[in-house]
Parts: structure tokens; C-alpha cells; sequence
């Protein structure tokens, strides 16, 4: 790896960058995440989001939805403050401030939740876009029109559809893709996959070392998507929070399957570990 263009990430670089928190530190300058996620048909990608933010260190989050993945998420998570989104009123302004947004995981593509992904890209902190809310912005691009940063996680099949060039085209050249949809949307981009990369304009492609083909299972994105959020809240760039979400997310993927299956949830149960190890 002599290309100047191209940085593979390294544990050292991942601890220098992750927040700590200070005597000084409250819930609130830890990093308050608001996460709207999940739809009456996808419940779980909220509770695997919010519980991905708690679990990576937010000082609080704040989640929005609908009633039924909201019932999920309290449920599970009674640490997560919550707020519900109502067909005609409640907006994603209700569950009150925070420092960063996550928006998309299992949220759907119909009108309701066009407004709520609008809602939150209007708002003026450092949103990420992941899963149905890619597919939005594939449609609308002049929602990336924002004052704050925006980090977007697609998949390569996401990427394709926001970039218009077939998954096959992307898949087989990894780094320019990721580095051309940095440059003509103009945001931060991390393309998952079995290697993951980050892209900024004008800062080396990224290339996280960590990870298992285990990861490939339905949930572990929306894990990855509250990660990168919590590291949002709590102060980093995207392209650093980009850059250790992907890194902790793999090295937690190697120490829940460790050559056994994994299911999203087991993520969550082994980030304290795998944060305890890169801290
Ligand atoms: N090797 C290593 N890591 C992998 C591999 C692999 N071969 N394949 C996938 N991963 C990792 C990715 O890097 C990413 O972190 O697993 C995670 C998968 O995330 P997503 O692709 O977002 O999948 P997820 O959203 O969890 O679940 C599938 O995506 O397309 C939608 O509708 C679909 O609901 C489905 C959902
Ligand atoms: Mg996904």
C-alpha cells in the first residue's frame, strides 16, 4: 500500500481517535445521538441502531418512530429517550436536541418516511445515512444539500442505486466508486462490504483491516450505522467516525463469531469487550 491516495486504518489510529470522557464530562458533552429508524414492518433495525449508540458510548440517545418499533425499542432499551412520530403532527424535532442524527435502518421508502429522513437532513448537526434512507436519497439528491456534514454507509447494492452504475461495476472497483461517490455528492462515504472503505474529498481512501465474513447477517449494518453515530455525537468527523466505527464493528465481529455464526445482537453483547481492547 505505497498509494498516497490509500490509508489502511490501524488500531493505534482508532485509539488516538476515540473519545474519552474527562472529570469534566456530562451526558450531554459525551454526545447526545438521535436515532429514527425502524417501521411498523422493521422493528428490529431500531433496536439494533439505538442499542449500537448506546453501546459505543453516546451520553444519551434519543430515538423517534413510529408505535410499534417504538414499543420495541423501550422495551429493550430503557436507557433510550424516546419521542413518537405521528402520521400528522409529531415531527423528529419533538425528542429534543442532539449532537448527531442516524437515520434510515428498516425506516422504509414510503411518504412518511421521506418526511422524516427530510426532517432530520434539515437539521443543522452531522447526520448519517444508512439502508431505506440511501434508497430516498438515491432519489432526491438535493437532500445532501445541507449545512452540516454528512456521512452516508452504504452497501454496494445502496451505492449503486445513488450512483447509477450497476453493483457488478462497483463491487469489482471498490476504492474508485467509494472515491467518486465522495466527490459528486459531496459528503463522506463508507461502502460496506467484505474489505470496508471511507472516502472524503480530498483525504486518503480509508481501508479498515478488521472484520469477518460472519458480519454478512442480516442487522449487523444497523450495529454499524448506531456506532458510527455515537462517535459523531461524541465530537469526531465523519470521516474518523467513519473510519472507527468500521474498525471496532469488525474487531466486535471476530470476537462474537470467533468461527461460529453471529447474529446482530451479539455485537452489542461483546462491544464493551471490544472497546476495552481498542481504548
Ligand atoms: N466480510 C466481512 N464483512 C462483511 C461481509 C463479508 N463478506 N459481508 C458483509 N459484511 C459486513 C458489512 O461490511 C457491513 O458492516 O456486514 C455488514 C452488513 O451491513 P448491511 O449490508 O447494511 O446489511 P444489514 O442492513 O445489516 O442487513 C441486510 O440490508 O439491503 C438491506 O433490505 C436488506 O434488510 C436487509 C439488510
Ligand atoms: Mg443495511
Amino acid at each position: 500500500l505505497d498509494d498516497p491516495d490509500v490509508a489502511m486504518l490501524t488500531g493505534w489510529d482508532v485509539a488516538a481517535m476515540l473519545p474519552r470522557p474527562s472529570r469534566e464530562s456530562d451526558k450531554y458533552r459525551r454526545g447526545v445521538v438521535g436515532v429514527a429508524a425502524g417501521s411498523h414492518q422493521y422493528t428490529g433495525a431500531a433496536v439494533l441502531a439505538v442499542g449500537g449508540a448506546l453501546r459505543a458510548g453516546a451520553g444519551l440517545v434519543r430515538y423517534v418512530g413510529f408505535a410499534e418499533p417504538l414499543a420495541q425499542v423501550r422495551t429493550h432499551w430503557p436507557e433510550a429517550v424516546t419521542g413518537e412520530l405521528r402520521e400528522h403532527g409529531l415531527g423528529v424535532a419533538e425528542v429534543g436536541r442532539v449532537q448527531s442524527w442516524v437515520v434510515g435502518p428498516g425506516v422504509g421508502t414510503g411518504t412518511e418516511s421521506l418526511t422524516v429522513v427530510r426532517d432530520v437532513l434539515a437539521s443543522d448537526v452531522p447526520v448519517l445515512v444508512d439502508a431505506d434512507a440511501l434508497t430516498l436519497v438515491a432519489r432526491e439528491p438535493s437532500l445532501l444539500r445541507r449545512t452540516a456534514p454528512t456521512l452516508l454507509t452504504p452497501h454496494a447494492g445502496e451505492l449503486s442505486r445513488l450512483l447509477g452504475v450497476p453493483r457488478e461495476r462497483i463491487e469489482a472497483a471498490r476504492l474508485e466508486h467509494v472515491r467518486l461517490a465522495a466527490e459528486r455528492l459531496g459528503v463522506t462515504v463508507l461502502l460496506k462490504g467484505s474489505t470496508t472503505v471511507v472516502a472524503e474529498e480530498g483525504r486518503p481512501v480509508r481501508v479498515n483491516p478488521t472484520g469477518t465474513p460472519w458480519l454478512a447477517a442480516g442487522g449487523t449494518g444497523d450495529v454499524l450505522s448506531g456506532i458510527g453515530g455515537a462517535l459523531l455525537a461524541g465530537g469526531l468527523s465523519c470521516y474518523d467516525a467513519a473510519a472507527c466505527a468500521a474498525y471496532i464493528h469488525g474487531v466486535a465481529g471476530r470476537v462474537a463469531a470467533e468461527g461460529a455464526p453471529l447474529v446482530a445482537g451479539d455485537l452489542l453483547t461483546v462491544l464493551p469487550e471490544t472497546l476495552s481492547g481498542i481504548l
